[in-house]
């Protein structure tokens, strides 16, 4: 079995990269995480990467570099120095501009706390559900394009919103299903079952297993 080798991308708390480096650990786990890089040196996020083994972890801050551009190309040149195939922005806060998008097309994995197309662009997309006074609500994983939140669907989970929840309360019932959504859409990607039809992420079946020898 190839193991897909991927970079997280992380600003803050860190629980979806927890939920990965777990899925990451498990004996048939397609994928191993082997670098996490923060655009601030203060992420929670970090203290748990800095625990797990075999992960280098890097923070990358805006300030001490020219642009927002250079402080990406170098995010990147990390990446490809650990030879990471597969980015997953976990709780990333930055927008990834074209030339970080084009160094990984079709590779960088992406959890929003919403049922994409809805309350896409925003940071506060539980708080717009609950404005907007929808009945369920949920969370997307998808591939991160130049536009966005736009890039093709490969999975997504929905939650019921009840009419007594709180931010607080709802982010938490989506944040549960992110944890399982997030590594189940990275198990898909590293088995080569995303196919990408133009806006949209096709599911196929997994290819087959070389056969045995002996
Ligand atoms: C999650 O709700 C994620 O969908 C959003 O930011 C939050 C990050 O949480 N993009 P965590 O840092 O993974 O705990």
């Amino acid at each position: 079995m190839t193991v897909t080798r991927v970079g997280v991308l992380i600003s803050g708390r860190g629980s979806n990269l927890a939920a990965l480096l777990d899925a990451a650990a498990l004996p048939d786990a397609p994928y191993t995480i082997v670098a996490v890089i923060s655009n601030r040196a203060g992420a929670a996020g970090l203290v748990c990467a800095r625990e797990a083994s075999r992960v280098a972890v890097y923070a990358v801050e805006r300030a001490g570099v020219a642009s927002r551009a250079a402080q990406q190309a170098e995010m990147a040149r990390l990446l490809r120095a650990h030879g990471v195939e597969v980015v997953v922005t976990a709780g990333f806060d930055q927008i990834l501009g074209p030339a970080f998008v084009d160094a990984y097309p079709e590779r960088i994995l992406n959890i929003h706390p919403s049922l994409l197309p809805a309350f896409a662009g925003t940071l506060r997309a539980q708080e717009e559900a609950l404005a907007a006074g929808v009945k369920v609500s949920g969370c997307t994983a998808h591939l991160v394009t130049a536009e966005v939140d736009a890039g093709p669907i490969v999975a997504q989970a929905a939650v019921p919103v009840r009419d007594d929840d709180t931010v607080a309360t709802l982010s938490a019932r989506i944040l549960a299903e992110e944890h399982r959504l997030l590594p189940h859409a990275m198990r898909l990607l590293a088995t080569g079952q995303v196919r990408v039809e133009g806006r949209r992420a096709v599911i196929i079946a997994p290819p087959p297993h070389p056969p045995a020898h002996g």
